[in-house]
């Protein structure tokens, strides 16, 4: 297996086993409409080499905001808009996928703060402060129909894929999490009653869009919270064999659940050695050796060499990247050209800041050429 070449999930050809995750770029307007220079970002990125792009995050409730400046999808009127994001993409041979996300106690919009907000149970979320109303099965139905109806306009809209945000303390995840769900019902308790939420979704989104379309999921291997807390990798691995049976294509490993109020970041930083690279490989391949369906790698991926070694050692399949794409959307048409080319992201996390997302190391550079 090569990291340069083609692949097939379900309906999707990737030319190569690279993908951009989720990079949410604070650029759409307060309605979650897309500007023109979200369509300029993504016109780039398709130009530049990657087997697939993934959105940042986008809404399917008009009623939850986890951010502002995130895309909206969470009615028909937003399908023409991202058939247009779609057609620049695929017109640059790119297959794209949707983020598709629900916040719930992760709200950090300050419009949306007295919200009432979703959780799995009514416990204060440590990093935001906020308690979300515990949902009755009503709540989890709607919730349920909301993400399908989402996940139905982006097959309209031309997508080729949808990802559902199950990772970093959002909703979703925070149903796996022990010390956000408290349940004594049937989305409660066991390992198998705290994925359920996720069954539901994917069953109910396969049904809605049929055969031909890929759903992926993005998942936490570990909560990175204190013993009994949160989320082990021998439980991520337990969820991982669930979704696949339960439908999902295709799963991004990720980790840390921000609600833990201990201001961990999935984005490490001063990624400045080759050892600190790659750094959710270890629980990544025990996922990926516990199930059929392929699996990507994530997280301070930065060596094209280092990827090829994974990809043959391991049964991991993909690789996914934020911000070095962020800092150079052309980097792997630029690893096409060499392979020891190494990236200009130092991991510096300069890119969250207020206003919109952008990379710090790529405007010095413009600035010095400008001077
Ligand atoms: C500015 C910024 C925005 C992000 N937005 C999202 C998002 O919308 N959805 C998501 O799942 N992860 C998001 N992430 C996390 C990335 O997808 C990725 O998991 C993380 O940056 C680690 O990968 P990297 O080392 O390749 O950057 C974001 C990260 C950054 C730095």
């Amino acid at each position: 297996m090569k990291l340069i070449e083609t692949t097939k999930v379900r309906n999707i050809k990737l030319s190569n086993r690279i993908i951009r995750s989720a990079l949410w770029m604070n650029m759409a307007d307060k309605d979650g409409r897309i500007t023109p220079q979200l369509y300029q970002v993504y016109e780039e990125l398709s130009k530049g080499g990657v087997g697939m792009i993934i959105t940042g995050y986008s809404m399917v409730d008009p009623n939850d905001r986890p951010n502002p400046g995130m895309m909206g999808i969470y009615d028909d009127s937003f399908i023409d808009e991202h058939k247009k994001l779609v057609d620049i993409v695929h017109s640059n041979g790119t297959p794209i996928s949707i983020q598709l996300a629900y916040g719930g106690s992760q709200t950090n919009h300050p419009d949306f703060q007295d919200a009432v907000l979703f959780g799995p149970s009514a416990v204060k979320n440590r990093t935001t402060g906020i308690t979300p109303k515990e949902m009755c099965k009503e709540d989890i139905q709607h919730l349920v129909t909301m993400f399908t109806n989402a996940a139905t306009r982006a097959q309209k809209a031309g997508y080729d894929a949808i990802e559902l945000h199950g990772a970093h303390g959002y909703l979703l995840s925070q149903f796996l999490t022990p010390f956000c769900n408290r349940r004594t019902d049937e989305y409660g308790g066991s390992i198998e009653n705290r994925s359920r939420i996720f069954v539901d979704v994917i069953k109910s989104v396969r049904k809605a869009v049929g055969e031909d379309f890929t759903i992926m999921v993005k998942m936490n291997h570990d909560d990175y919270m204190d013993e009994g807390e949160g989320l082990r990798v021998s439980h991520a691995i337990e969820i991982a064999k669930t979704l696949e049976y339960a439908g999902a294509d295709l799963l991004e490993i990720s980790g840390v659940n921000e609600t833990s109020g201990k201001g961990f970041s999935p984005a490490r930083t001063k990624i400045n050695k080759p050892e600190l690279q790659s750094y959710f490989l270890e629980p990544t391949k025990q996922i990926a050796e516990a199930v059929d369906i392929p699996i990507i790698l994530m997280g301070g991926n930065r060596n094209f060499n280092h990827l090829q070694d994974i990809l043959d050692e391991t049964k991991i399949k993909y690789f996914s990247m934020a911000r070095p794409l962020l800092c150079e959307p052309s980097l792997v048409n630029k690893w096409k050209d060499n392979a020891n080319y190494k990236p200009l992201c130092v991991s510096c996390n300069g890119c969250y800041r207020e206003g919109e997302v952008g990379c710090v190391i790529q405007e010095k550079r413009r600035n010095n050429k400008n001077d």
